[in-house]
């Protein structure tokens, strides 16, 4: 059973999904499961990926991470959302970006999630 925005990847193609409604199916992409991508919430290595939150006078500032994340052709932060009082709100970067989005959202709650082309999602916030 599938979960509301669970994230899933085919490791084959590359392709990779977010669940809007969630069904009893399993996801298939050439041919093979998809791979349910769990998102971290814990930095381990050199790169910080989790997502961390800062307030604004127009919103939020989502920062990827606590030193900013590379922003390479290879390795890069695909896309940062946050999700909040039932809305969800992406902003996808591209090699070259800030490492970060704003949105015009309140900083109290929420969650802000990222994916990272090298090391997956990560999330933080509640
Ligand atoms: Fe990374």
């Amino acid at each position: 059973m599938t979960k509301l925005l669970e994230v899933y990847k085919c490791e084959i193609c590359g392709n990779i999904v977010e669940l809007l409604h969630a069904g009893a199916g399993e996801l298939v992409c050439c041919g093979q499961p998809m791979k349910l991508m769990a998102a971290k919430t814990e930095d381990q290595g050199k790169e910080k990926h989790v997502p961390v939150i800062e307030k604004t006078a127009k919103g939020i500032l989502v920062k990827v991470g606590a030193v900013p994340h590379p922003m390479e052709d290879k390795h890069y932060i695909e896309w940062v959302a946050v999700e909040k009082d039932g809305k969800v709100l992406r902003a996808f970067l591209k090699p070259g970006d800030k490492p970060e989005a704003e949105f015009p959202v309140s900083a109290d709650g929420g969650i802000a999630r990222e994916y990272c082309s090298v090391h997956g999602l990560w999330s933080a916030g509640n």
